[in-house]
């Protein structure tokens, strides 16, 4: 049974359905036929990034007024996950476009900076990047070390941030700097870089195992002047707005995760009712079903703590109330699940799990980073563990 189907999801309303539906069409028409030729060739897929910008899928919770469709976190989700399903590498530059991008920027940003930032990304004219990482701080990312100094009504930036998605293309970037180390965390700032400043540059991009078609770089800062104006939110305020960024983000991996172990689990359950071994379809062997039985009921839980984190995403807007937890385990459980029915899907499938003929391993090698970026694993566990036993 499709969970559409299911009364569990009656919390749906039409409107949901109706961008799930477009998301779905868009995805298996335009992006499902190109994505084995942009995962081997790594190249950005400007064009279909262009188009589904302008579809609405790259601001999906920003309002009309800004550019967006004006919808809520549940609809985003299941937008993403339709795009996800048919390419990882097209669902990271959307969710890093509409979550870790354009959601801060409404968040913390001035009215200049809404019109000014967030328009042209929700439209799909420009690309959007989220910067925290640095090439010695990841995990630990209070201890950066690259430096705005304020300097009249401009700040100066220095320093390098690393593993930048759709760094290598990306137009606006929300990027996050000490203005006062020796405050650690609270010294950190946030800021709205044009990437046609002077002092900006790109590093080379990075190869990587799977999403090879989301461009991944470091970017560089030597005497970059932005005016003051870009500065999101105030001094010393940037760690708390990354980790807000971030709770957002992490819905979107999450839903990430749940897109291609989808697509792996419907190719398995194709390939089982068809493929025969010893006189009988390879699904009728119990060995082979009961892949299939953990493979569901595991998607099934992960789309269940996705939607219940979105909709607390959607209640925190009235409440004010932070969704960490609800985030960072529906993060933990859909990429550890997608990692799990991809390693099986693969197994299923056998030799031909293994070829580059099928999408098989393209799932697998896509499922891996999803336990990685915007905060591993371990990094969820521990956010997790911190707030339910309160101690540190
Ligand atoms: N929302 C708001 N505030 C938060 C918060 C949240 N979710 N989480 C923490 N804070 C606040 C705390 O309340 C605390 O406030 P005070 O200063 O008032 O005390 C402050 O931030 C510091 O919090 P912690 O003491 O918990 O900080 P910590 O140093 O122990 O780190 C951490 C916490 C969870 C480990 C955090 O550093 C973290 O999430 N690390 C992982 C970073 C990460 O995900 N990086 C990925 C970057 S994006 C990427 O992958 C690339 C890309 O392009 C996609």
């Amino acid at each position: 049974m499709s969970p559409a189907d299911s009364k569990a999801f009656d919390y749906l309303t039409d409107e949901h359905h109706m961008i799930q539906q477009a998301a779905r069409d868009f995805a298996q028409n335009e992006i499902a036929p190109i994505a084995e030729e942009f995962d081997h060739s790594g190249e950005f897929p400007m064009e279909t990034i262009k188009k589904m910008g302008e579809m609405g899928f790259m601001g999906i919770e920003v309002p009309e007024e800004y550019g967006g469709a004006g919808m809520d976190t549940l609809a985003y989700v299941l937008a993403l996950e339709e795009i996800c399903k048919a390419d990882a590498s097209h669902g990271t530059i959307m969710s890093v476009n509409n979550s870790l991008y354009c959601y801060g920027i409404l968040r913390f940003g001035t009215e200049e900076q809404k019109q000014k930032f967030v328009t042209p990304i929700a439209t799909g004219e420009k690309i959007g990047a989220y910067s925290l990482t640095e090439p010695m701080s990841g995990s630990d990312a209070g201890t950066m070390q690259s430096l705005a100094e304020r300097d009249g009504d401009e700040y100066v930036l220095n320093g390098r941030k690393s593993w930048v998605t759709s760094g290598p293309v990306a137009d606006y970037i929300v990027v996050f700097m000490m203005t006062d180390p020796e405050k650690l965390h609270r010294g950190v700032t946030a800021f709205l870089v044009d990437a046609n400043t002077p002092g900006f540059s790109r590093g080379k991009k990075e190869p990587k195992l799977g999403i090879r078609a989301s461009a991944t770089s470091e970017i560089g800062f030597d005497n970059c002047r932005i005016p003051a104006e870009n500065r999101l939110g105030k001094e010393g305020e940037g760690f708390k707005i990354a980790m807000a960024v971030l709770d957002a983000g992490r819905i979107g991996v999450a839903t990430q995760g749940l897109g291609i172990a989808e697509a792996a689990y419907e190719a398995s359950l194709g390939y089982v009712r068809e493929r025969e071994a010893f006189g009988k379809k390879i699904g009728q062997f119990q060995g082979i079903s009961f892949k299939l039985a953990d493979m569901k009921t595991r998607i099934e839980a992960a789309r269940g703590l996705i939607h219940r984190a979105a909709i607390a995403k959607i209640k925190s807007k009235e409440t004010g109330q932070r969704y960490t937890l609800e985030a960072s385990m529906a993060k933990l459980y859909a990429s550890e699940m997608s990692m799990f029915v991809t390693h099986q899907a693969v197994q299923i499938h056998g030799g031909m799990g293994y070829s580059k003929e099928l999408p098989l391993e393209r799932y697998f090698r896509d499922a891996k980073i999803t336990e990685i970026y915007e905060g591993t694993s371990e990094i969820q566990r521990l956010v997790i563990s911190r707030l339910e036993t309160g101690l540190r």
